[in-house]
């Protein structure tokens, strides 16, 4: 993962902790509507995606235990992993593009009921992607993923050669060279691995998205629905098909880029499309980006411009992340695919404790607050969901008294603690355990491991009857806690 050069060390210093008569005065520990949809308090764990669903999509055990554990530490909503829209093979992620999933993730559904005991609401993120390939051997690449056309022909001033001999003389070419000759999506193919974007008009599937997404979002939040989830959150993003509609760099032609005003539209009528199909009274929102935090990207002006079209619209909610992108990412080794959170843009999603003088806790707190402030001088009150190393009671606290937010998203601290929120709510948030912002979890992410916590993995090994990653060297969710009388 990138790191800012600075390599400022940075720790997790908790201020004071309620005492259980303090954390029921407080705005944290109080509820809060989402839509109409009565939350306890207003904490949120993010989504995050463990590495736990078959490799057909569907939910495990593994997946099933692991947001049971969330659930025991009571917060007021935790959103499942981002869970595909489509029927197709993806790998371990959850999926929702069909009936057949209803059955697992009802399952899921009632397993936090159960743990939370009926206190904790359950919303589902549903997200687009689109391909990604691996980044290729070269040989590989010349030889059978590269389309020889004309303009090798003519750059390489050998224009009766045979596509093999063209492929040969490509793939005995310098870097500086083939720059010279590839043409920029190429040059990524070759040298990052070939990645589909929302502007390659080009190509007819990549040209439907506006006619197709509305209607696979919207049978997805119906399944949502009907298998029990108290709501959705639309991923609109970080690296995915609708925050690429949403970003700055989108110019299709077609009425769905370019100015804000279209960059809006398909999002827009996927909402709609969605609001058709579930209701409205089943909670819908989206996650969107603060700052996309890349050159050229959307900035705090569109997402107020974004956020406030939403609201208008009429989400029920709207929860705020930062950068997470693919155009700032570093080059996978070969054989591996980019991923979004390897450079600066990636930082800013996750920032790890090793950071620059702003430090890895609350980067999103000036953009979000600009944000809410502009959706409330609109005379609009939707819910504002802020996250990013928020860790602590005190500064939580602080961000609500200050309506610089509505609910506050705890994402690697409850991966960290899930108890955090029983613990300090109940007066014992001195047992917490505090993330350390290492970002172990987000390599295993990377590495489409199981994830897990170095705080926790190894702990307890040999207690009887819990789960442990494929190859038996970490438990998958932290041990109990046991709370003292205090
Ligand atoms: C292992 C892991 C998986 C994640 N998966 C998702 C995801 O599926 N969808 C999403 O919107 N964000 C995802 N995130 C980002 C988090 O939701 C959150 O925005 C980020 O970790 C910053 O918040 P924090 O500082 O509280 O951890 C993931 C983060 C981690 C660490
Ligand atoms: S591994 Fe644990 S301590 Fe490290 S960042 Fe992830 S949740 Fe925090």
């Amino acid at each position: 993962m990138w790191r800012p050069p600075q390599r400022i060390r940075w720790y997790t210093k908790p201020q004071a902790w309620p005492t259980a008569d303090q954390a029921a005065q407080s705005r944290l520990f109080s509820p809060i509507l989402v839509g109409g949809l009565p939350l306890s308090s207003r904490t949120w764990v993010p989504a995050m995606v463990p590495w736990r669903a078959t490799e057909d999509g569907f939910v495990t055990d593994a997946n099933i235990e692991w947001y049971a554990r969330f659930a025991r530490g009571r917060p007021g909503a935790i959103v499942v992993e981002a869970t595909g829209i489509r029927d197709i093979p993806s790998g371990p992620l959850l999926r929702i593009g069909d009936d057949r999933f209803l059955p697992g993730l009802r399952k899921l559904v009632e397993a936090v009921r159960e743990a939370s005991e009926g206190e904790t609401r359950l919303f589902i993120q549903i997200i687009d992607f689109l391909a990604i390939r691996r980044r290729p051997e070269p040989e590989r690449f010349f030889r059978q993923f590269l389309r020889i056309t004309d303009r090798h022909r003519q750059a390489l001033a050998s224009e009766a050669e045979t596509d093999e001999a063209i492929r040969e003389k490509l793939a005995s070419l310098p870097d500086d060279e083939l720059r010279t000759i590839l043409d920029a999506r190429e040059m990524e193919a070759l040298r990052v691995g070939h990645r589909e974007r929302v502007t390659n008009t080009d190509l007819p599937h990549i040209r439907a998205l506006p006619q197709q997404l509305p209607s696979l979002f919207s049978q997805a939040a119906r399944r949502a629905r009907a298998a029990g989830f108290d709501g959705v959150e639309l991923h609109y993003a970080h690296a995915y098909t609708m925050a690429s509609f949403l970003s700055a760099l989108n110019d299709r032609r077609d009425g769905y880029g370019g100015p804000r005003e279209y960059r809006a539209r398909l999002p827009l009528e996927v909402f709609r499309a969605v609001r058709e199909a579930v209701g409205a009274d089943f909670p819908v929102g989206c996650r969107l980006l603060a700052e996309e935090c890349i050159v050229g990207g959307n900035t705090v002006a569109d997402a107020t411009y974004f956020g406030i079209a939403f609201a208008r619209a009429g989400m029920d909610f709207l929860s705020l992340s930062r950068g997470g992108k693919f155009e700032d990412a570093k080059q996978p080794a070969i054989g591996a695919s980019a991923y979004p959170y390897t450079g600066p843009s990636g930082y800013e999603c996750m920032p790890q404790y090793v950071s620059d003088e702003r430090g890895p806790f609350g980067r999103n707190i000036e953009p979000v607050t600009a944000i809410r402030h502009a959706l409330r001088a609109t005379g609009l009150t939707t819910p504002v969901i802020l996250t990013g190393g928020i860790y602590d009671f005190v500064p939580a606290e602080r961000l609500l008294a200050e309506e610089r937010a509505d609910i506050i998203g705890f994402a690697r601290q409850a991966l960290a603690d899930p108890d955090w929120f029983a613990k300090v709510r109940s007066g014992h948030g001195r047992d917490a355990i505090l993330c350390e912002y290492t970002n172990y979890c987000e390599a295993l992410d990377q590495k489409h491991q199981q994830v897990t916590c170095q705080l926790w993995d190894r702990k307890q090994l040999d207690e009887p009857g819990i789960a442990k990653t494929n190859d038996g060297k970490r438990r998958l969710t932290p041990p109990r806690w046991h709370r003292s009388s205090k």
